[in-house]
């Protein structure tokens, strides 16, 4: 095997910021809170990144939403990423963002859920550069703190990534993060990274590949292509030890089952006081299926860790059903 000098470990600069790897942790709706934020970096992620927040929730003082902006001292540097389709919006609550301690604020033009496109945000901004841009300009004057777009390839059948990245650089933004699959194909087929090469090619500002990212070849052959850095998302959905094996250079391996479990109660610890115990437990359910999953969970463990009411519970159930 050819020696190859690793790029995943090395510092870079967004904007004003610093970032002490290449390692960047994927928003996901309904996972990446606090306490998955905390678990990434505790693992090695160089940036973490809040789930997408609607900007309108922000700006009418919607309680659950507002809570979506508190940050945590452990978690700087840390991107929250906002949605919305209003400029003024968008830059209410990136300024509400930064003074929660945000670090970078991130537009999200990339999601493809109904509930989102049919508002004109998420993915629908690529459809409308004149509104994308207008976004973005709008949050680059409302905040000292480096804004960043997250992009798809583009909304319909046309790939207008490049396009319109040159457009929002030109409107200041300090980054670009590209998932490049289209809207429509929501995660069907694999992500083209010849586009995250090209647009790391054209771009003058640091570009972020998102997609499929499971592995240290994957994350260099990236990195060897111009991307600054890359994304990390469904790899790491039960693997947080995938930060670790990427900046060690080796492929992602199993935990034993003692070390997985002994992770699982710290996680559900942060969980806990993150949003109390009923949300934790039932969030927990999802985080049992992708740690297990390795470990060929049988019918009736599945079945009792949906039941099971507390982590005591499950984790006795774990211990003897699997063995070490
Ligand atoms: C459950 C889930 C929720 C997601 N939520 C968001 C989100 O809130 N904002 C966003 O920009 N991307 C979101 N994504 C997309 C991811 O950030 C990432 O770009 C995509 O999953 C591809 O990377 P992966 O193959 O490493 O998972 C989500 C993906 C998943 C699977």
């Amino acid at each position: 095997m050819t020696h190859t000098t690793s790029h995943i470990n090395e510092p870079f600069n967004l904007g004003v910021l610093f970032l002490p790897n290449r390692l960047v942790q994927a928003p996901m709706a309904g996972i990446s809170g606090r306490a998955f934020r905390l678990q990434a970096r505790r693992f090695g992620a160089g940036l973490l990144t809040t789930e997408m927040i609607s900007s309108h929730g922000v700006c009418y003082r919607n309680q659950r939403t507002r809570s979506m902006l508190a940050l945590t001292e452990g978690e700087h540097p840390v991107a929250v990423q906002l949605f919305g389709a209003q400029p003024e919006a968008m830059a209410e609550a990136a300024r509400l963002a930064e003074a929660s301690g945000a670090d970078i604020i991130d537009i999200n033009m990339g999601c493809p859920v109904r509930k989102v496109v049919k508002t004109g945000a998420g993915v629908a901004l690529m459809a409308d550069e004149a509104l994308a841009v207008r976004i973005a300009a709008a949050v680059v004057n409302a905040v000292r703190a480096p804004v960043t777009v997250k992009l798809r390839s583009g909304a319909g059948r046309a790939v207008t990534a490049l396009s319109l990245a040159g457009k929002l650089q030109t409107a200041g933004v300090a980054a670009l993060c590209i998932h490049p699959r289209l809207g429509g194909q929501g995660y069907k087929g694999r992500a083209d990274h010849a586009i995250s090469a090209a647009l790391a090619a054209a771009a003058s500002v640091p570009v972020i590949a998102s997609g499929d990212i499971d592995g240290p070849q994957a994350a260099e052959a990236l990195l060897a292509e111009g991307c600054a850095a890359v994304m990390i998302g469904r790899a790491s959905q039960g693997n947080p030890w995938i930060y670790r094996d990427l900046l060690d250079g080796v492929a992602p391996w199993r935990r034993p089952i003692d070390e997985v479990l002994a992770e699982l109660e710290r996680f559900y610890r942060d969980l806990v006081e993150e949003t109390g115990r009923e949300r934790a437990l039932r969030q927990m359910r999802k985080f049992y299926g992708w740690y297990l999953k390795p470990f060929k969970p049988d019918a009736e463990l599945r079945d009792g860790l949906k039941r099971a009411d507390g982590f005591e519970e499950a984790s006795a159930l774990i211990g003897r059903s699997i063995a070490t």
